[in-house]
């Protein structure tokens, strides 16, 4: 079996076929540099080894990546639809315009966005109430970004609103630190997801790297199961702000809670 045709195998999962090959290849290359032995056994037709390979780059990518999303997003609905169909955007309903408010309050009007890891938040733009804004989305995976630049692409040709999303890995720290220079910077509950099994230093790297000085950064508030967290705040994130000298903020929504860092 080739490369190619063990992306396609593996992509045959609902929640993984938004996933870009590229990622899909990456994560392929290092499952097979973890089990050397698998690779000698790829070019025998019918190999056992194909059903473990899938396996291993199937869990690895929803362990890393946080695709829990078990239905491909329909193309022909409205964003507010669109916003229902993801858990954290759906959550952020009610409280939408609250939390832009509170943000925008101390950070000012941005002219630039930066939203990494975006999901299909950029979706709530309207929630935001800015006149003006370029905004530069990007995620791993390329249904939210193709849902994405259709809402950017629908926008009519004077908005003043202009946006493009695309496909990033935002642990590639190099590339973070190549975006566009934004006001700031949106990393709604996804820094979990990045530093996952790697401490925070992952989280401290990209939150270094993006060329926004004000970085606002989201968690839950609820576990899994819906229960409430008995401890909301990350210590480490103001143990982190300390150490760097950078200032922050805190806010609680619902089930959600915001830290407005500023970057010194
Ligand atoms: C819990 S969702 C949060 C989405 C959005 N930020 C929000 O709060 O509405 C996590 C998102 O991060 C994306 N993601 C996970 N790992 C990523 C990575 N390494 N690079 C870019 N995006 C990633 C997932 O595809 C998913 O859309």
């Amino acid at each position: 079996m080739t490369a190619t045709q063990l992306i396609a195998a593996i992509k045959k999962k609902k929640e993984l076929q938004g996933i870009d090959d590229a990622v899909v290849e990456r994560e392929l290359q290092n499952v097979l540099t973890q089990h050397p032995s698998w690779n000698d056994d790829l070019s025998k037709p019918r190999s056992a080894i194909y059903a473990l390979i899938l396996k291993a780059v199937r869990a690895s990518l929803r362990r890393k990546y946080g695709l829990f999303r078990t239905e491909l997003l329909p193309p022909d609905l409205s964003p507010q639809e669109l916003l229902s169909r993801h858990s954290s955007t759906k959550e952020r309903l009610p409280f939408y315009q609250a939390m832009y408010q509170s943000i925008f309050n101390i950070t000012g009007k941005p002219a630039t966005i930066l939203d990494l890891g975006c999901g299909l938040n950029p979706l709530s733009l309207p929630f935001m109430e800015l006149k003006k804004v370029n905004y530069f989305a990007y995620d791993i995976s390329k249904s939210e970004v193709d849902v994405l630049n259709k809402f950017f692409n629908s926008l009519p040709k004077n908005s003043l609103w202009k946006g493009k999303a695309q496909i990033l890995d935002i642990t590639d720290v190099e590339k973070v630190l190549g975006l566009p220079i934004a006001d700031i910077c949106f990393l709604f509950k996804v820094t979990d997801i990045v530093d996952r099994g790697h401490g925070h230093k992952r989280s401290e790297e990209l939150m270094k790297a993006i060329p926004s000085h004000w970085v606002i950064v989201s968690f839950p508030t609820h576990t899994m199961s819906g229960k409430p967290m008995t401890a909301p705040r990350r210590k480490w994130m103001e143990w982190m702000c300390a150490r760097l000298g950078w200032s922050y903020a805190t806010f609680e929504f619902e089930n959600e809670i915001v830290y407005v860092v500023r970057k010194s």
